[in-house]
């Protein structure tokens, strides 16, 4: 590839053969400003539509507990925030929180906290098979962190199907100035590469524009996420929160994370990609250009009401005041309003169903 090579002809490539070098994707996103955007977004729908139609996968988030025994530097529930309002839902409450996600038409519970090791492996085995055995039509997504790969193991045989742990950046050196020295990122690796041996349908990811990133660890992001191949992969915009050392930092932009958002269309067709929260946070109409960006999944929130507003990553998080019904009414709305419309069934991978068909 030589230096005269256009954007648009980099992003061909990437069309075309599905990759491209750490050097080019670097040169892409620094000479992002040259894309047509329109004509980019255009080209990801093309292949989202192919793949998925106008469907959009729906996932009830329930957040149920905000302990975390790390201390991410970005994160609004490390440890160290002293002025979280710590709370853990119980086993009932949680299964309460899936019959109401149940009678809206979730048939995908994502299970996501910090790092709260007052549910012991058998605990969350537990969880999950009572789950499974109320509402055995439905997909379970744990979000839990890293675990020995013995639990990872044993969540997979009571039933789990999928599990989200984004790598948050693949860069080593960025790794380092985004967390406290006892993470790794070789470890967040390992995780995710047992995660995937175990059966899972895996979910890798970053934050767009975190503190210290810089266009080179993108373009590593991307290259790692081709060669881990994930069925999933959760971006959003880095945001920062008043009580974390990263609290001057800017947020991540809209433009960026919708750019990202059709690369990673592009470069893996079929993969889940939701448009987050996050995005819907930093611009009102944020989730939907996600969608129009390539995107294809959306987690409204089924934490019961009075915990929302207490599971905050970053600042002026939307939705913490909202119930449940509401909060999917508006966003069966909002995809109307853009020519989608939200899929009832547990919208797994499409490269599951080839699995399954082939057998
Ligand atoms: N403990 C689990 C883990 O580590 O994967 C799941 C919970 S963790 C809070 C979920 C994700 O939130 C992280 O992977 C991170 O990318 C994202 N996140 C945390 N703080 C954020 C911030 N300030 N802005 C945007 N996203 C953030
Ligand atoms: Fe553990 Fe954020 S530091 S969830």
């Amino acid at each position: 590839m030589t230096e005269k090579t256009t954007p648009w002809e980099l992003i061909e490539k990437l069309r075309s053969t599905g990759e491209l070098s750490k050097e080019e994707f670097t040169r892409l996103i620094k000479n992002r400003d040259l894309v047509d955007r329109e004509k980019l977004y255009a080209l990801a729908r093309e292949i989202q539509k192919e793949h998925f139609g106008n469907k959009v996968y729906l996932r009830g988030l329930i957040e149920f507990t905000n302990y975390c025994r790390n201390d991410c530097l970005y994160c609004g529930i490390r440890r160290s925030n002293k002025n979280t309002d710590r709370y853990r839902l119980t086993k009932e409450q949680i299964l309460e929180t899936c019959e109401s996600g149940y009678k809206l038409d979730y048939r995908t519970f994502v299970l996501q906290g910090g790092e709260d090791m007052s549910y012991s492996a058998d605990d969350i085995a537990d969880l999950v098979r009572s789950i499974k055995e109320r509402f055995p039509e439905c997909a379970i997504t744990l979000s839990v962190g890293e675990r020995e790969r013995e639990d990872y193991q044993k969540w997979f045989d009571a039933g789990a199907d999928r599990y989200l742990l984004r790598h948050e950046t693949a860069n080593e050196e960025h790794y380092g100035k985004l967390h406290p020295s006892e993470l790794s990122l070789k470890h967040r690796k390992d995780c995710l590469k047992n995660l995937k041996d175990i059966g899972y349908q895996i979910g890798a990811g970053f934050m767009v524009e975190s503190p210290f990133q810089t266009a080179e660890d993108l373009a590593e992001d991307m290259v790692y996420l081709k060669e881990l191949n994930p069925h999933m992969v959760g971006i959003g915009p880095f945001i920062p929160h008043h009580d974390t050392p990263f609290k001057d930092f800017k947020a991540g932009s809209l433009e960026l994370t919708l750019f990202m958002l059709s690369l990673l269309r592009i470069m893996l067709p079929d993969v889940l990609l939701p448009a987050t929260t996050a995005l819907g946070t930093i611009d009102p109409k944020g989730r939907e250009l996600g969608i129009l960006a390539g995107a294809n999944v959306v987690m409204p929130n089924l934490s019961p009401g009075d915990v929302r507003g207490k599971y905050l990553l970053y600042d002026n998080k939307i939705c913490t005041g909202d119930e449940a019904a509401a909060c999917k009414r508006c966003m069966d709305r909002r995809l109307e309003r853009i020519g989608y419309f939200t899929e009832v069934s547990r919208g797994d991978s499409p490269r599951v169903h080839r699995a399954e068909a082939e057998q």
